[in-house]
């Protein structure tokens, strides 16, 4: 990475304000039900603390668009770091109001707090500049560890960037790294599985791997909108109407790169979305109308497993099928299991196909496992993050 980290300046009792993605699920009681974003911030946020550094750590939560919403309060993620730090954080009531100014003034050497949700203020998603100085002028240096939200331009990810030393944390690093290095200096064979909703949302990320893999694997709801174009019937799947030259010019581009393309041979189909629906699986041309495709069948799993055991790098975005109900999760974690013990570098890209690994136990067999959704998706399309691009060059 050529952006400055915590290592390259001195920052050793200092003011710093961290950047995190603390954008963590929670239920309906407000319980976090999954804290790896947290957990993935303690190493810089612990770096800080050995350095006698008075930390502010700010975030967004959820999507307030700028107004102070309880149900969006940092409160829950602040109590979780105090139990995973082991040391009280303080959270402040406001963002960049005397509240916190006041905190952020009278905070020690070895202490953490916490600003409210930046996105209470109606100013951090228009990147205000009057709202990234105030930031600034809490601190003395900033550091950006959200690689989750570095696909944002907001005054927390880059506007203060520009009124204050800016350099990244280690989760950043990490992100860039892993990711990067699998993308640009793959070991061949090179795989990337992808799944989810929507080609066109994936357009971006399939143009660029195409441009680098051996292989790509195609699973989730957008495989309908292939055999849709392939002239199948998919009965009521999601599919992109308006999206099948968009399939046919993919698979055109595939076979002129010499990239084995694979899409399902079989699919688990239901009467209706729901968890407990009627199910069977039947051949991918032979779906009957009033069944909906929700994911891979056995032989898909069976032929994609054979083909990534040859696999020397695998990046992999995006469930195969809707795995948050249990009978359409299969393909999602057989191929997870599958994964777990093949020998290669394996880079998961955030989000859901994250989650099930996480669901399946199996995270510490992955190489790395991206904190970030939207902007891992970004950064495998080959996009510059501007929460990146802020920083300072080495
Ligand atoms: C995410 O969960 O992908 C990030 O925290 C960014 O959230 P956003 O999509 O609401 O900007």
């Amino acid at each position: 990475m050529n952006k400055k980290t915590v290592r390259d300046i001195d920052l050793k009792g200092k003011k710093v304000l961290v950047r995190c993605d603390f954008n963590v699920p929670y239920d309906e009681n407000r319980v976090i039900t999954d804290n790896r974003r947290i957990v993935a911030a303690l190493p810089t946020i612990n770096y800080l603390l050995e350095n006698n550094c008075k930390v502010i750590l700010c975030s967004h939560l959820g999507r307030p668009k700028g107004e102070v919403k309880p149900e969006f309060s940092l409160d829950i993620v602040a109590k979780e770091l105090s139990r995973l730090l082991g040391k009280e954080v303080i959270l402040a009531k406001d963002v960049v109001g005397p509240d916190a100014v006041a905190k952020a003034e009278a905070l020690g050497e070895g202490e953490v707090m916490l600003l409210e949700n930046v996105r209470f203020e109606a100013g951090e998603e228009q990147n205000d500049e009057e709202l990234s100085k105030k930031l600034a002028s809490l601190a003395e240096v900033y550091v950006n560890d959200a690689f989750g939200t570095a696909h944002r331009a907001h005054s927390s990810t880059t506007g203060v960037a520009s009124f204050l030393p800016a350099v990244s944390g280690f989760l950043i690093e990490k992100e860039l790294n892993f990711m990067g290095d699998a993308i640009a200096n793959p070991v061949r064979p090179f795989m990337a599985i992808l799944g989810g909703k929507k080609v066109s949302d994936k357009i971006g990320v399939i143009d660029s791997l195409l441009e680098k893999v051996d292989t790509l694997l195609i699973g989730g709801a957008m495989a309908y909108t292939f055999f849709k174009a392939m002239g199948y019937n998919v009965g009521d799947s999601i599919c992109e109407e308006d999206k099948l030259d968009l399939a046919r010019e993919i698979m055109d581009k595939a076979k002129a790169k010499g990239v084995k393309l694979m899409l399902p041979v079989d699919t688990r189909i239901g009467k209706e979305f729901s968890a407990d629906t009627e199910s069977k699986v039947v051949k991918c041309d032979e779906m009957p109308d009033g069944w909906e495709g929700f994911d891979i069948g056995p032989e898909t799993i069976a032929a994609y497993v054979e083909e990534l055991k040859n696999a020397k790098t695998i990046i992999w975005n995006g469930p195969l099928g809707v795995f948050e109900f249990e009978q359409f999760a299969v393909g999602t974690n057989e191929i997870a299991k599958a994964l777990a013990d093949i020998d290669a570098v394996k880079v998961v890209g955030g989000g859901d196909s994250a989650a099930a690994i996480e669901k399946a136990g199996l995270a510490d067999k992955f190489t790395h496992i991206s904190t970030g959704g939207g902007a891992s998706l970004e950064f495998l399309e080959g996009k510059k993050l501007p929460g990146i691009e802020a920083l300072q060059d080495k």
